[in-house]
């Protein structure tokens, strides 16, 4: 295998749980400076592809390497950083005691630790509770301080398995900056999620994966475009017209109601806003708001996996 340039090199990586086929021959690469995405459903394959990478299970088949060293090797734990799916800090130690805990574990000296433990804890919002105990922080605040600790020994790989679900806005927000500086950086990282918004926010490229198979894999505007007949007008009548009704204009191929809208599909925006314009004058429905749009990373998602994640 070639890893010049790579920070992450997968070959095709098998992992069977019984009859299931968790991850099966799953091949990619990610380059160094890169925040990966690897986007896909519940029971796709994320996180046994995250602890196949971290070294926590090992591949039935298959190579996969973090900047050159095998992955799971000592040499790859020292450089890596996990963000692992379920957060698990120490409750009875306080932010602090936990960083350091970690920073002594990775060997790195207590000057450094100390050093670095104060920035992140600062960047992350989290300076001003170091001394309290973890078991009062916030699902988000513990979060926020497994992804500090994460960073303590200044990995160059950082993996981080949803490291968003279910948190709130704000300590998303902590953490998405946080990653985008990193990356600025220089780091390079690996994200699992199956918030589209996170991914096109966050990625330079994505792998789609589903049913432990990757389906595509390119850079969130790219996977847009194949989606091209994706296009859709977005309208709102002052009183609900019917579906039947816009279902049978020419030139759409579907519609779906959002709340208090319409979204029509369609190939040609453009004419189908002329359409819609005759239609609101020939019927009663006078439009309130109308609004085309390009294809979304969701539409993308659900064209290529062929059902919605949420
Ligand atoms: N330890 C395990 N034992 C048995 N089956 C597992 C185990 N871990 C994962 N699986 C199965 O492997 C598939 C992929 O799971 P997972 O990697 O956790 O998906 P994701 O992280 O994308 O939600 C699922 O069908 C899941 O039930
Ligand atoms: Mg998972």
């Amino acid at each position: 295998m070639n890893n010049d340039g790579q920070a992450i090199s997968v070959e095709n990586l098998v992992k069977r749980y019984g009859q299931v086929n968790a991850v099966d021959q799953v091949s990619f690469r990610v380059g160094k400076g890169e925040i990966f995405g690897f986007l896909g459903p519940n029971g796709a394959g994320k996180t046994t592809t995250v602890r196949m990478l971290t070294g926590i299970i090992r591949a039935d088949q298959g190579n996969a390497s973090i900047m050159g060293c095998k992955a799971g090797s000592l040499g790859a734990k020292q450089i890596t950083g996990v963000v692992p799916e379920m957060a698990n800090a120490y409750n009875d130690l306080s932010g602090w005691g936990n960083l350091m805990l970690m920073a002594e574990l990775y060997g790195v000296s207590s000057r450094k630790a100390k050093e670095k433990g104060e920035k992140l804890l600062q960047e992350l919002g989290l300076f001003e509770r170091k001394d309290d105990q973890v078991q009062g922080y916030s699902k988000g605040m513990k979060q926020r301080l497994i992804l500090c600790m994460s960073l303590i020994s200044d990995p160059q790989v950082l993996f981080l398995d949803e490291p968003t679900s279910g948190l709130d806005v704000q300590s998303a927000r902590l953490i998405h900056d946080l990653l985008r500086s990193l990356n600025a950086k220089g780091k390079t990282i690996f994200l699992t999620t199956h918030d589209m918004d996170e991914a096109n926010q966050l990625c330079n490229r994505v792998a789609i994966i589903s049913q432990g198979t990757l389906v595509a894999i390119d850079a969130p505007e790219k996977l847009k475009m194949a989606t091209s007949g994706l296009h859709s007008v977005e309208v709102s009548f002052d009183e609900m017209a019917e579906y039947e009704s816009l279902v049978k204009l020419p030139g759409v191929s579907t519609v779906k109601k959002i709340g208090d809208k319409y979204k029509l599909y369609t190939s040609d925006p453009g004419k189908l806003v002329n359409t819609l314009a005759n239609y609101s004058s020939s019927s009663s429905h006078k439009i309130i708001s109308l609004n085309t749009l390009s294809p979304s990373l969701e539409d993308a998602f659900v064209a290529l996996v062929g059902k919605e994640t949420r």
